[in-house]
């Protein structure tokens, strides 16, 4: 019988939680197409159609170490690669597949290379495995939810063993576990069900492999996607943990409107991953991206909610990060330069959320993210007068006073802070008051 250790737990959560801030990279084969990761289900392109992008890819440019320094530039404490994807590539020297990237025209590992780069930068560093893999003849196509093949009859699943494909699947998440070092994170992607099959726990022979995954990386952190995807929470959640409970929750392409609580109602470790277009895998034609000013705000608001944002960035076929995903890098980097203690190791403030933005708390340390100004002296709801150390503008270390105008007579028990004249504040993107409590 599992019995989860709470203790462990919080040992091993505890740098995740300080970091607050990593990097999700997807890239592989289909950076070529450039139509997202998922182009060979949502297309339906066979395998012999795909086998083209295997034989052409050759990422000239790709340089991890540049990955990695723009990730910590922009403030990032972690990375995470995808190893393998659904199509079934793998970025990394197995010994069980052919297809590989040690294989293609590149020849070379680029897991290996990327995991040494980032640990190189200081980095945390991660792997997502696809349990999903479109490529092995014995994983279910016909009738899959998400195969490419799954509308085709001339794919029926007749001889199709699965046992062999998680014997596959197992092995080379062993291979990951063994050959590279220590990993920092494990993400798993995803369980699901369709009208044929549960995806999702045993189904993966998950206790076997969360066991065999914590024997050889006791440390390593694993997300929730062994038994749910971004839409579920899982056992831990649940209060009744399985052996290969996520030790995190991974909401997708949302921010939790109200942080993560379990069924009992306490916080939880959660992780938002964000694209920066709308695409995972690099998407030539998707030009959406989220300005950094949002970004920086994101970022805050899950912070503010208690969570991780994981946020992706998809290479091209040549190992180039999108100059618009670079751009916004530099700029989250410049403001974490000034702002980054209102970050790492913060959390939810227990106050209300103010008007004028949000509140990160770090111990007796309140941090009042302004994102806009007010007429008058600023108001921080929530405190009060005689629970003040002083205020500081976190950027500059500028005392802030406490406002003392008529204006706030009415008010008697609400702080006000005096911003001075100029109705512009000096970050328009999130000015932040360090408020240091007594
Ligand atoms: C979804 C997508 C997958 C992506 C993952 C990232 O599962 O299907 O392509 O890797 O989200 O969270």
């Amino acid at each position: 019988m599992y019995k989860f250790d709470r203790t462990e737990y919080e040992k091993r959560m505890a740098w995740y939680t300080q970091a607050r801030f990593g990097m999700f990279i997807h890239w592989g084969l289909y950076a070529i197409p450039a139509r997202g990761e998922w182009v060979r289900s949502t297309e339906e392109i066979t395998k012999e159609d795909y086998m083209p992008y295997f034989d052409e890819f050759d990422p000239v440019d790709y340089d991890p170490r540049k990955w990695a320094k723009a990730a910590k530039a922009a403030g990032m404490q972690y990375m995470v690669l995808t190893s393998k994807h659904h199509d079934g590539f793998c970025l990394f020297d197995s010994q069980y597949t052919d297809f590989k990237s040690t294989n293609t025209k590149c020849g070379r590992d680029l897991v290996r290379e990327f995991l040494e780069a980032g640990r190189a930068e200081g980095l945390k560093v991660g792997l997502y495995f696809s349990l999903l893999d479109w490529y092995h003849d014995d994983f279910p196509h016909f009738g899959d939810r998400n195969h490419p093949m799954r509308n085709n009859p001339a794919y029926k699943n007749d001889g199709r063993n699965f046992d062999n494909y998680l014997e596959y699947m197992h092995n080379q998440v062993r291979e990951l576990c063994t050959n590279y070092g220590q990993l920092d994170i494990l993400w798993f992607d995803f369980s699901y069900e369709d009208a044929y099959n549960q995806m999702r726990g045993e189904k993966w022979k998950a206790t076997e492999l969360v066991n065999m995954v914590r024997e050889l990386q006791p440390q390593v952190i694993i997300d929730n996607r062994l038994e749910v995807s971004g839409d579920g929470f899982g056992s831990l959640w649940e209060g009744n943990p399985t052996p290969y409970h996520g030790d995190f929750i991974s909401p997708e392409q949302i921010i939790p409107p109200n942080g993560i609580q379990d069924k009992n109602g306490n916080d939880m470790v959660w992780e938002a991953c964000v694209t920066m277009n709308n695409n995972w895998g690099y998407c030539e034609n998707d030009r959406f991206y989220k300005p950094a000013p949002m970004l920086i705000k994101k970022l805050v608001e899950c912070v503010s909610k208690g969570g991780n944002l994981l946020l992706n960035v998809g290479p091209d076929a040549k190992g180039n990060i999108p100059p618009q995903s670079l751009q916004a890098l530099s700029e989250i980097g410049a403001w974490m330069d000034k702002n980054s203690e209102s970050i790492y190791g913060c959390g939810k403030a227990g106050i209300a959320k103010p008007d004028t933005g949000r509140i990160t708390r770090k111990g007796d340390t309140l941090y009042f993210h302004l994102f806009e100004n007010t007429i008058g002296p600023m108001p921080l709801v929530g405190i009060s007068k005689d629970q003040v150390k002083y205020i500081r503008n976190l950027a500059t270390g500028a005392e802030v006073p406490l406002a003392n105008s008529w204006v706030q007579n009415p008010y008697p028990d609400i702080v006000f802070a005096d911003l001075g004249p100029d109705p512009v504040l000096p970050d328009p993107v999130d000015t932040v008051l360090k408020v240091q409590l007594k």
